[in-house]
């Protein structure tokens, strides 16, 4: 049995200990702000938070989180820096298809917590796990740069 926190909540599951994070979260807790991009690692569209830091979901087995304090894009909507950012977002344009975005979020918000006043080239920099492919990145980091302010 894994037991572990999830956006606050102890939780507990006897799937097979190789399962993905990414799975268990959307398929068994029905968390499916956090999205499957590639599986592989490269675009960021599942980020989570494990123990605080930005962590590819797709990339772990769920074996590895025993006792682990996850928090998914649902339990970052509970913040206040979460409102921040959703403004932010929506007055710099900075969502399109939108599949991206919970990744970016949580990028941005990992980026805020340690950097509250970012330049231009560490939101880049910050946001550089995580792809878009309508966007052109701009407005993502106009966003970012707003929600600095
Ligand atoms: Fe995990 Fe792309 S789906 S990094």
């Amino acid at each position: 049995m894994i037991k572990f926190t999830l956006n606050g909540r102890t939780v507990e599951t006897d799937v097979p200990a190789n399962v993905r994070l990414l799975d268990l979260i959307r398929d068994k807790f029905n968390l499916i702000g956090t999205k499957e991009g590639c599986g592989e690692g490269e675009c960021g569209a599942c980020s989570v938070f494990v123990n605080n830091l930005l962590q590819n979901s797709c990339l772990i087995p769920i074996g590895s989180i025993d006792g682990a304090d996850i928090q998914t894009i649902e339990g970052v909507m509970e913040t206040e820096q979460f409102k921040i950012l959703d403004e932010s977002y929506s007055i710099a344009g900075g969502v399109q298809c939108g599949y991206c975005i919970p990744g970016m979020v949580m990028a941005s918000a990992a980026l805020l917590s340690k950097n509250p006043h970012p330049s231009e080239a560490e939101i880049r920099e910050g946001i550089s796990g995580n792809l878009c492919r309508c966007t052109g990145y701009n407005m993502i980091v106009d966003a970012i740069n707003l929600a600095a302010k």
